[in-house]
């Protein structure tokens, strides 16, 4: 979602600074951009609608200016043109935001009957009028931030300088993140240090309620009205810059980075015994709370968790979870999910949870991400940077943390026994030697165009196979565009059953042995209507003769099949989405890191 870039210091790197890091967020996902910057006596304003490269043009890189704020936005307020784009100027001063003002009405309202007017439909304009309402009133801009945080309602990281005040950006934070960057004799600010990372990798983390002033030399963190003394972090070596190796985009290098992910990542928590871990003898319930692909590996988690530690394991979509009565106590493990560790309804819980003083857990990619630093234990997920909007690696480690997760669980109880250990350690050989050989194997699809003229296609599965349906069709979907849904196996017929017509795709996913005799019978069922029928199962299963297409996995074992089976599907989203000359990155309308409601 947006990004924001702030610097102050040499005049000759400002707009460098800036226009590479809005290039280090687009992968946010963005509709307009722009940037902020004082010459010749006043704020410059240059924004576009689309993607950065419309913003380049009209920039002048060699401009020298010793203070900057940029954005890339993504529309809530008001469609995503040129007047809505940030940096949005208001009186003396201009910002950028990232987040939602809930009461941009009533305070839209207040000024309004003092006679201000508005040029634009976003919240961002109404809460830089207010600040520069309060500046006017105060005449400090300290207290004038104070009283508009104490004003405003809802979620904002907030970035603004002073046409009169060039020594100086202002930041203010409430549930979005924001970042100042260290460097000497220059500092910078964003909402995810992958837009500074280049320059600096020291950094202070605003917490909620938090604002700053900083200049060139040294930055200052207040909380009502008192300073905070706040820690500078160093960036995590594992946080390493990504770039497409030669790949052509992001998601196909991202698929190809899971087999070392995977290896590294079993390596890393089999070795490292020191994590900090909780006591799991105590639970007697889990709950696991995600949104999208997250939610997909919680469910892969629960169905783990269910047929080998007989454990019952509820799930939730975030956006459910935070509006309804918590049934937890201190006898619950909440497992949030999540590779930016940013997402907006996931934190909320998260929050909630802490609140309640529940035991918390997060899987989560991005180190010292907000989710990360809200609960009381962190599994990382280790898989490195991840730009493409949709995610591979990054699920795919997900759903390995759940089996690392339900093996250390089972230790704890002794319920771990030696046949599973070696189920285990077999497993994990197989599944990672076949990795190469399956991505090999799947990279081209002689069938896809049948998929695409079709107004559905569908995915159906039992158990943890229903689970790769939702991902599978998710993955399909938002990089390819077409129409597709997920359906357990069983449920067909109570339904959806009637949108299936002649040669209408059906990918039917029959890995798991206890149920592929009945997944086969519905998958007999949509055929005997006219479906085309995919059908993706194990290379020990009997050949399927029946079907219109196979897609043949490596039989691994039941802990580990979930972690291959994706990948035909990952590949086969990517390789749609490159026959319709989409933007497989960039999804329209979707984001990386959804930091709103
Ligand atoms: C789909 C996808 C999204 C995310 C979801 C949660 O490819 O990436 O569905 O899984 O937005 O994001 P995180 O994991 O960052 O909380």
């Amino acid at each position: 979602m947006c990004g924001i870039v702030g610097y102050i210091g040499h005049p000759e790197k400002t707009i460098d600074v800036l226009l590479k890091g809005l290039e280090r967020l687009e992968y946010r996902g963005y509709d307009s951009a722009g940037i902020a910057y004082f010459k010749d006596g006043q704020i410059n304003v240059l924004k576009k609608a689309g993607k950065l490269n419309c913003l380049e043009e009209i920039v002048d890189r060699n401009m020298l200016t010793e203070i900057g704020i940029g954005h890339t936005r993504w529309a809530t307020h008001g469609e995503a043109n040129e007047i809505n784009a940030h940096p949005h100027k208001y009186g003396k001063i201009v910002a950028v935001h990232n987040g939602i003002i809930e009461n941009m009405d009533e305070l839209k309202k207040e000024l309004e009957d003092k006679g201000k007017k508005f040029i634009s439909d976003t919240d961002t304009e109404v809460f830089v009028a207010f600040l520069n309402d309060a500046l006017e009133k105060y005449q400090d801009m300290k207290q004038a931030m104070e009283y508009t945080m104490k004003r405003v309602k809802g979620s904002y990281a907030i970035v603004c300088f002073h046409e009169d005040d060039l020594e100086h950006l202002y930041i203010m934070k409430k549930d979005s993140p924001l970042l100042i960057g260290v460097g000497k004799g220059e500092m910078y600010v964003a909402s995810d240090y992958q837009a500074f990372r280049e320059f600096t990798n020291q950094y202070v983390l605003l917490d909620d309620f938090e604002y700053g002033i900083i200049d060139k030399n040294a930055w200052h963190v207040y909380k009502d009205g008192k300073v905070v003394e706040k820690k500078i972090e160093v960036l995590d070596e594992q946080d390493s810059l990504s770039n497409k190796e030669g790949y052509d985009c992001y998601m196909h290098k991202e698929i190809y980075d899971i087999p070392n992910v995977l290896t590294n990542l079993f390596t890393f928590y089999e070795e490292n015994d020191t994590h900090s871990v909780p006591d799991y003898r105590k639970y007697n319930k889990i709950q696991i709370v995600a949104c999208g692909s997250a939610y997909h590996a919680g469910c892969i988690g629960k169905s783990l968790f269910a047929h080998f530690a007989q454990f019952p394991v509820e799930i939730e979509y975030a956006s459910e979870y935070r509006y309804q009565p918590i049934l937890a106590d201190q006898n619950t493990l909440v497992i949030f999910v999540s590779q930016s560790g940013e997402t907006a309804d996931t934190i909320h819980c998260a929050k909630k949870i802490k609140e309640m003083q529940i035991d918390s857990l997060a899987i989560v990619n991005v180190y010292n991400s907000t989710l990360s630093r809200l609960t009381d234990y962190v599994y990382y997920m280790r898989a490195g940077e991840e730009r493409a909007v949709a995610t591979t690696k990054g699920y795919s480690s997900q759903v390995a943390l759940f089996i690392i997760i339900l093996r250390e669980w089972m230790k704890a109880r002794n319920t771990w026994t030696a046949s599973l250990e070696q189920q285990y350690q077999e497993g994990k050989t197989k599944m990672l030697q076949a990795m190469e050989p399956c991505l090999k194997k799947f990279e081209h699809f002689s069938w896809i165009k049948k998929l695409i003229d079709k107004p559905a296609n569908f995915f159906i599965g039992r158990q943890s196979d229903y689970a790769l349906s939702m991902e599978a069709s998710l993955k399909l979907k938002e990089v390819s565009y077409l129409n597709s849904s997920a359906y357990a196996a069983g449920e067909l017929k109570h339904g959806t059953i009637s949108l299936v017509e002649e040669k209408t795709p059906v990918f039917a996913i029959a890995t798991d042995k206890n149920t592929y005799e009945k997944t086969k019978s519905n998958l007999m069922e949509v055929k005997a209507r006219g479906a085309y029928v995919i059908l993706t199962t194990l290379d020990t299963a009997e050949e399927e003769k029946e079907v219109d297409e196979r897609m043949i996995v490596p039989d691994v074992g039941a802990l580990f099949q979930p972690i291959i089976t994706i990948i035909p599907f990952q590949l086969l989203s990517y390789q749609v989405a490159k026959a319709l000359q989409l933007d497989i990155d960039h999804p329209r309308n979707l984001a990386k890191s959804v930091t709103v409601e």
